[in-house]
């Protein structure tokens, strides 16, 4: 099937990288020129665990480009998976989706169906707002024209986007026209009968099961994508109010999230207290399902919560640190991991930039490590004296009054806990993940201080 895909952010490039590696014809059209000479070079310009691999395999047969006009006409489904950032109200601006789809509008020829579908994650009513848009375009060129728009919300997790494409759980397809719904069908087909030679690296998991596709109308699709990241965000930030409770009465968070985690309508996952949630995603969507909340004067005390728990994770491993130094003011803190979760270079929202602003205006001197995401770190964090990063861990420890252990890198996960502890001037570890054992840690010479353990 011929492909176009506006957007080759996260989701638009690993969505087109799959979509050739299924065979079908893909071309990527974007805007940034930057992205754009990278991906000529055959350069993955996102950090995703495979994705350069990929991309390898299929470049004889993926195109990008900046023109809509050169692809579109062609086409016979178009993706669109633009960025639908937040507003200064929380809400999320789909600006640029409207703007794909008018693009796409006036190149359409009459003569010919496209399927036109919204792979973004935008508020409800926006399908039906694209609908819209393409009619005014084709009113505006005097044509008919002949478009079926689809939403096809996106699960991918980052760090583990191609495994989550290859082998989804479910592929949800929100459209009132059967025409649009069987073009998809036919798209993933691959993956919902699984007929492919998996890649090296994504090798098909044994307990795999087929994916369902679940067809709904548009508004349900869109709400499906807000209602499934605010959930996972609350599951979250409950296990992190819990946390903080096991704190007060002395009993341990890892066991109470094992112990509930085992009654199956619970289930084990997303119950790792820390942190909390970072990223594109939760703070933002939770943020965008809570101004379209708004607009019909419809309160959300749940997801409202879930974010004041979320945030005030950040807050409270600040106030650890206080505690156990007394002051901050003129104390050298090691950061340990700055994305907002391993294996990606993403930081947005991420809990590290919250962290290190706080400790800087509390007068601490930081020294930050994380295997890849320092560049963007640096650019997303003030230029401050007292800030630095380093690419050793064991330089970065020594004669620092504290660790804080922000993102479980797997490296975090292997650290000679005894050597870092004798070159530090108090040997504190503040686990914001949970990745050690108090027992383990306070062996090895430590003041540990994890995230709801005694
Ligand atoms: C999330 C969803 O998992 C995807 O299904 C969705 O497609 C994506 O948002 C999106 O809307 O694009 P992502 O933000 O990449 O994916 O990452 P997650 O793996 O869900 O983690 C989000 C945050 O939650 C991270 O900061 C992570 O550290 C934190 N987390 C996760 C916890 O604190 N505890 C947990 O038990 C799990």
């Amino acid at each position: 099937m011929k492909i176009a895909i506006i957007g080759t952010g996260y989701v638009g490039l690993t969505t087109a990288v799959v979509l050739s590696y299924l065979n079908h014809d893909v071309a990527g059209v974007d805007k940034d020129e930057s992205k754009l000479t990278l991906l000529h070079e055959g350069k993955s310009p996102i950090h995703e665990p495979g994705i350069q691999n990929l991309l390898d395999e299929v470049w004889h047969t993926i195109r990008f480009t900046p023109s809509v006009a050169e692809v579109v006409p062609e086409a016979e489904l178009i993706l669109i998976a633009v960025g639908t950032p937040p507003k200064k109200s929380g809400e999320a601006d789909t600006r640029h989706v409207e703007q794909a789809a008018r693009e796409v509008a006036q190149v359409c020829l009459p003569d010919r169906h496209y399927t036109l579908v919204v792979k973004s994650t935008v508020p409800i009513g926006t399908n039906q707002r694209v609908v819209e848009v393409v009619e005014d375009v084709f009113a505006a060129r005097g044509i008919r024209g002949n478009v079926s728009v689809a939403s096809n919300p996106e699960f991918l997790q980052e760090g583990l986007a191609l495994q989550g494409a290859f082998y989804p759980d479910r592929i949800v397809v929100g459209a009132n026209s059967d025409e649009a719904i069987d073009t998809l069908r036919r798209l993933y087909q691959p993956i919902l009968e699984q007929t492919f030679d998996p890649p090296s690296e994504f090798p098909r998991p044994s307990a795999y099961h087929l994916p369902p596709l679940m067809t709904t109308d548009p508004n349900s699709a869109e709400m499906i994508k807000y209602a499934a990241n605010t959930f996972l965000a609350l599951k979250i930030s409950f296990i992190n109010e819990i946390a903080g409770l096991c704190e007060e009465v002395d009993a341990d968070v890892i066991e109470v999230a094992r112990g509930i985690g085992l009654d199956a309508r619970i289930g084990h996952q997303f119950l790792r207290a820390g942190l909390g949630w970072g990223g594109s995603c939760y703070p933002k969507d939770t943020a965008a399902l809570l101004g379209v909340a708004a607009q019909s004067g419809y309160k959300m005390p749940i997801t409202e919560a879930a974010r004041t728990v979320n945030f005030r994770q950040r807050e409270r491993i600040v106030e650890k640190l206080r505690a156990v130094l007394h002051t901050l003011e003129g104390k050298i803190i090691g950061i340990l991991g700055l994305a907002f979760k391993p294996n990606t270079d993403d930081i947005r929202e991420a809990p590290s930039l919250d962290i290190i602003r706080e400790l800087l205006a509390e007068g601490a001197t930081v020294r930050a490590h994380d295997p890849i995401a320092t560049a963007n770190a640096r650019r997303a964090l003030p230029d401050n004296n007292r800030l630095s990063f380093t690419e050793d861990i064991y330089e970065l420890s020594y004669d620092t009054d504290a660790l804080v252990l922000v993102t479980e890198w797997e490296p975090y996960h292997k650290l000679e806990l005894r050597r870092l502890a004798k070159q530090m001037k108090t040997p504190i570890l503040i686990d914001g993940r949970n990745v050690y054992s108090p027992e383990e840690a306070r062996a090895a010479g430590f003041h540990y201080i994890g995230v709801g353990r005694t």
